[in-house]
């Protein structure tokens, strides 16, 4: 664990030095759902490669929204979406969404759901197999591959959820609220967990949560949204020592000064 928060604190480096390298932009994204609901309203951002991005604004401003719009799954009424400055209006092998609801199939086994992204692009059983049992393991797993969805608790559906989109091999990770539905112990764990897998696999992560002090726990880059129709106001990117234990961090300074900044970002938007 050591070696890999050291390994990381000498890339936080070396990404400062390529922040130009996005690998997803999105320009002037507009969002507006039936009935006059204006979503998103003018939305212009670059993520980039390796980094973790974390957006976090107000119940409603659009989050999930811009996620999907990212995703392919969900049409702006203007703006684009570039991979590798190349627009993108479908989905597409290089991005994996994790849903807020993980979106589990129930008829299927821990190692079928986990496989199911290579099943859908035709790779056969013994070799979709074996990449699903990797993530398995990764994620804690080993021993459930059996297991149907409603034999698991809700923290280990979420890691089902996450151990799919890892197999897929996507460059880039798109997790809505993946924490929501666990208990704080088990979020706790799976903070550790997502951050000894981004080194591991050297994703891309555009992560949607709820709480200041996860998102400034984990992220490289803090984008906060206004209240709808959710607008870009204010991009944070965390300088944190990350090389301590994780009661260490979140004693550190520069930790609680960064929370204590969000929340006054936020706090306009709080009526
Ligand atoms: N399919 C839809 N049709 C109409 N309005 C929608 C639809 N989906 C979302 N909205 C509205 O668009 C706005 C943004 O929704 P979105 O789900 O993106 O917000 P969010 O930031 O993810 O919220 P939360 O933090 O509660 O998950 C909300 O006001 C929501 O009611
Ligand atoms: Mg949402």
């Amino acid at each position: 664990m050591v070696a890999v928060t050291k390994l990381r604190a000498a890339d936080r480096h070396g990404e400062h030095m390529a922040s130009l390298e996005s690998i997803i932009s999105v320009r002037g994204i507009n969002k507006v759902y039936p009935g006059q609901v204006h979503a998103l309203k003018d939305v212009d951002l670059d993520f980039p490669a390796g980094a973790l991005t974390t957006l976090l604004g107000p119940s409603g401003c659009g989050k999930t929204t811009l996620l999907k719009i990212i995703a392919g799954l969900l049409e702006p009424n203007t703006g684009d979406v570039l991979v590798k400055g190349r627009k993108v209006t479908a989905p597409g092998p290089e991005r994996a969404f994790v849903f807020q609801d993980f979106a589990l199939l129930p008829w299927a086994t821990v190692l079928r759901n986990v496989g199911f992204g290579l099943e859908l692009r035709g790779m056969a059983e013994t070799k979709r197999n074996e990449i699903a049992r990797r993530y398995i393991d990764q994620v804690g797993l080993s021993g459930f591959e059996d297991k149907y969805p409603h034999e698991l608790s809700g923290g280990m559906r979420q890691r089902v959820g996450l151990a799919r989109a890892l197999a897929v091999d996507a460059d880039v990770l798109l997790l809505d609220e993946p924490f929501s539905a666990v208990d704080e112990q088990n979020r706790r764990k799976f903070q550790e967990d997502l951050l000894r897998l981004r080194e591991i696999e050297r994703k891309t992560f555009i992560f949607v949560t709820h709480s200041i002090e996860e998102a400034v726990y984990l992220s490289d880059r803090i984008v906060l949204l206004s209240r709808r129709p959710g607008r870009v106001s204010q991009v944070i990117t965390p300088q944190i020592d990350r090389s301590g234990s994780p009661e260490e961090i979140r004693r550190d300074r520069a930790y609680l000064d960064t929370v204590e900044e969000i929340w006054q970002g936020l706090r306009q938007f709080v009526d």
